[in-house]
């Protein structure tokens, strides 16, 4: 197990370049699995998650390169419709095999992923929206199992703009019978590059990034070359990390429109803005203001980026008052920052926080993916230096974080966790 040793009092400066989204292409790759052939996809991050859905995808009778930042998916004429343990439980993102399994066999048998730390991730609007698909939903022994002799086009309005089950439901209804409509859909920029693969493939969709989203189901689709979009959420820790250390960085490769809510909170805390298609420089020269933040659907504040941006407001000139709307558990996060020293306190999906001059260092344990870079950018503006454990989370999602770190300046160091 590695833990990083973050050294407080740098700031940053510099340029980073940002990969594809790792959110995107985790979806990208169960999309290849709707189409006999090859897929390339490119611009691939280079993160764990990564071969674990290649191991998913191999599991269902796949061929998977991965090599630099490309994956190359051969999809066979048969495929099984099993993806089963132990490739499944290591990684949530593996629900989405259900939509394209369901959409090419008419048949699936995924295995429930665990629970996660930032809270319940219940799977009955994707299991609702196949039904209204016509396909017959149960849970059996850990798994989600699909069956339907045949799919058709229907009107399905989410309760909710789940991300998950947009995507499941926009890859099945593709190759359904007749017109789909998802109402309530998850606007965020993933289903958009979702949407603009499964096209250059051949389905026939309308109104990705909106509420409305309609798929024309065809009979076939075809394998294509895709490149995955900038991943916001690393754009937005780096957008953050130059703010908290009064610093100065660029970031190449992702499209800031996909960050126009946390940029202009950064705005309104007092960091300098410039921007093209897909970079942004972010300049901060004073201590940050606090700043208020709700998180909700894109194009909301993403609630990725709120404990990367609770980070920001334990050090903020004042009081920032923050809402959860989207992952209850995610609060969690605070315990460790206070650890460090942050006046916070929480009540249910709300948080309070009063910033201080300056954390102080501890030995802290990242729980998730954000959860993990919130507290090595706590730990650049801690005095002395702080040991974030359970390293591999942050791993799961941010790809070269240690050596990107070190060439904004900061001193950060891996290393294996003392035998216990
Ligand atoms: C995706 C992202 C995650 C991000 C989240 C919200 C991936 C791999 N993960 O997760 O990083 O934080 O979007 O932007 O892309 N819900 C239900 N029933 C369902 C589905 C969801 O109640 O059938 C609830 C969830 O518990 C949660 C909310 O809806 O409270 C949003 O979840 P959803 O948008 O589906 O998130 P994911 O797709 O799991």
């Amino acid at each position: 197990m590695d833990q990083f040793v973050v050294s407080g009092g740098a700031r940053l400066r510099g340029v980073v370049q940002v990969a594809g989204a790792k959110n995107s292409v985790l979806k990208l790759m169960a999309a290849a699995l709707l189409a006999e052939g090859t897929t390339v996809l490119t611009n691939c991050p280079a993160i764990e998650d990564l071969p674990l859905m290649a191991d998913v995808l191999r599991g269902l009778g796949c061929t998977v390169a991965i090599e630099g930042d490309v994956v190359t998916i051969d999809t066979p004429a048969e495929l099984s419709h099993v993806a089963d343990f132990p490739a499944v439980s290591r990684l949530r993102a593996s629900v989405a095999v259900l939509g394209p399994l369901m959409g090419r066999l008419r048949q699936a048998r995924v295995a429930l992923p665990g629970g996660d730390a930032i809270g319940n991730r219940p799977l009955d609007m994707h299991q609702n929206g196949l039904r209204l698909l016509g396909a017959t939903m149960t849970i059996e022994h850990g798994h989600v199992v699909g069956s339907a002799s045949e799919l058709r086009g229907a009107q399905i309005e989410l309760e909710f703009p789940s991300v998950g089950a947009t995507e499941n439901l926009l890859m099945a209804a593709c190759l359904a019978r007749g017109v789909t409509v998802i109402e309530n859909a998850a606007r965020e920029p993933e289903i958009v590059d979702l949407a603009v693969m499964l096209t250059s493939m051949g389905a026939r969709i309308t109104g990705a990034g909106t509420s409305t989203v309609t798929i024309e189901g065809v009979r076939g689709l075809t394998p294509t070359t895709h490149r995955t979009v900038g991943d916001r959420v690393v754009g937005g820790t780096w957008a953050y990390a130059a703010a908290i250390t009064r610093g100065d960085i660029t970031v190449h490769g992702v499209n800031p429109a996909h960050l126009a809510a946390p940029l202009e909170r950064l705005v309104r805390a007092g960091a300098r803005i410039t921007s093209g298609e897909d970079w942004f420089t972010v300049v901060m020269d004073r201590r940050p203001r606090a700043v208020d933040f709700i998180t909700l659907p894109f194009p909301g504040f993403p609630t990725d980026l709120q404990p990367i941006a609770l980070a920001l407001a334990a050090v903020a000139d004042g009081h920032s008052f923050v809402t959860e709307n989207v992952f209850e558990a995610r609060f969690k996060f605070l315990d460790e920052l206070v650890r460090m020293g942050a006046d916070a306190r929480t009540d249910g999906h709300h948080a309070s926080l009063n910033g201080r001059e300056t954390l102080s260092s501890a030995p802290v344990w990242a729980t998730d993916i954000r959860a993990g870079a919130g507290l090595v950018l706590a730990g650049l503006v801690a005095d002395g230096d702080t040991v974030v454990n359970d390293a591999w989370h942050i791993d799961r999602g941010y790809p070269r974080f240690v050596e990107d770190l070190v060439s904004l300046g900061a001193t950060v160091v891996r290393r294996a966790a003392p035998e216990r």
